[in-house]
């Protein structure tokens, strides 16, 4: 089956063609970045504006890529949950014209069964059960993955997500937008003892959600501390990585009892901060240490992209899902449990 992908719900306009299971035949990801980066953050409008201005040249690039013509589509799968609705509202709108056209079924995609779906493209040999953590910009959640279309929450954060946190942190250290990829990368020079920032619900705690304000706090103040001097380079870098170390030791402590309670044999970990080269060396120990099987999509996978959106649509189009009458509307918040 022949699927289209559309991916519009944050700041990265993406369109992808996959063929069956596990063959990506284009994914064209046109990222926003540039425009966001003087505001050290998403702003919703640009945003919106420019998902219209790039999401017809993207299907196009993506048609092409994948050397597929508009008639050849079997199916379309488009995001159309949790997100920015403006943002949302581009690729749906865009999903709902083509599928009137061309008479094709349409699927709306829940994005974190998105991000997890993205593993089954390079591994298709993995089945669930599963957990899955979905580490990103706006999600940090645990997943026990039943089915490819059953998920149970496990647990997920109460305030900031993980790379939320990442990003907030890169803007006090004066380090530009997005915050994770520069801090992983100025962290590996720091030294990750040289701070202890808290690590929230970790100590005694049964439940599996996670806190990440606390720790942004934390680093602010000690920032604050220093105020009078600038801050050196080693002492960024020294910043960087001990707050890298919290969030990842949260991260790898929550996953290592979520699977402990599960006894599942593997786990996934999927979203944007899953690129993070220190979660995914300690993610690796920790699965070795317990006799678990830990994977990860590659990075280009991990961030947001239209292929794990048509991977996920692939499921529900196989099972003769569609939305008949084109009623398929954003959904801004969208919990992703029971059956989809
Ligand atoms: O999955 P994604 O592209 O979008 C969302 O669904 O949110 O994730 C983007 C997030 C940003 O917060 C970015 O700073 C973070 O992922 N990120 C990283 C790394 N690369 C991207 N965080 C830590 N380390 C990285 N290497
Ligand atoms: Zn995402």
């Amino acid at each position: 089956m022949l699927v289209l992908g559309i991916e519009t719900s944050c700041d990265e306009t993406a369109a992808a063609v996959i063929r069956g299971e596990e063959e990506v035949l284009s994914n064209v990801v046109a990222s926003q970045v540039e425009a966001h980066r003087p505001f050290g953050g998403v702003v919703p409008e640009i945003a919106s504006r420019k998902h219209m201005e790039w999401i017809l040249p993207v299907v196009r690039k993506a048609l092409a890529d994948a050397e597929v013509r508009l008639q050849d589509l079997e199916g379309i799968a488009v995001t159309q949950g949790p997100g920015l609705v403006g943002s949302l509202l581009v690729g749906l709108g865009v999903a709902k014209a083509l599928a009137y056209a061309l008479r094709l079924p349409l699927v709306g995609v829940n994005h974190l069964a998105g991000h997890i779906a993205a593993v089954y493209l390079e591994h298709p040999w993995i089945r669930p059960p599963f957990l899955a953590l979905v580490v990103s910009g706006g999600h940090t959640a645990l997943f026990h993955v039943r089915g490819e279309d059953r998920f149970h929450l496990m647990g997920q954060t109460r305030d900031d997500a993980a790379g939320e946190a990442f990003d907030k942190v890169a803007k006090c250290l004066d380090l530009g937008y997005p915050g994770g990829p520069v801090i992983d990368r100025l962290a590996r020079r720091g030294d990750p003892r040289s701070i202890a920032f808290p690590r929230a619900l970790v100590k005694g705690e049964a439940n599996l959600d996670f806190s990440f304000s606390g720790l942004k706090t934390a680093v602010v103040l000690h920032l604050k501390e220093r105020c009078l001097l600038p801050l050196k380079e080693q002492e960024k870098a020294d910043v960087a990585a001990s707050f890298q170390e919290a969030v990842v030791d949260v991260l790898v402590s929550k996953t290592r009892t979520a699977a402990r309670s599960l006894r599942v044999p593997r786990v996934v970990i999927s979203g944007g901060v899953a690129c993070n080269r220190r979660l995914r060396e300690c993610m690796i120990r920790m699965g070795e240490e317990e006799g678990l099987e830990v994977h990860f999509p590659s990075p280009a996978l991990c961030t947001d992209n239209a292929a794990m959106v048509a991977r996920a649509g692939l499921v529900s189009l196989k099972k003769g899902g569609r939305d008949v009458d084109l009623t398929l509307n954003a959904r801004s918040r969208w919990p992703l449990s029971g059956e989809e």
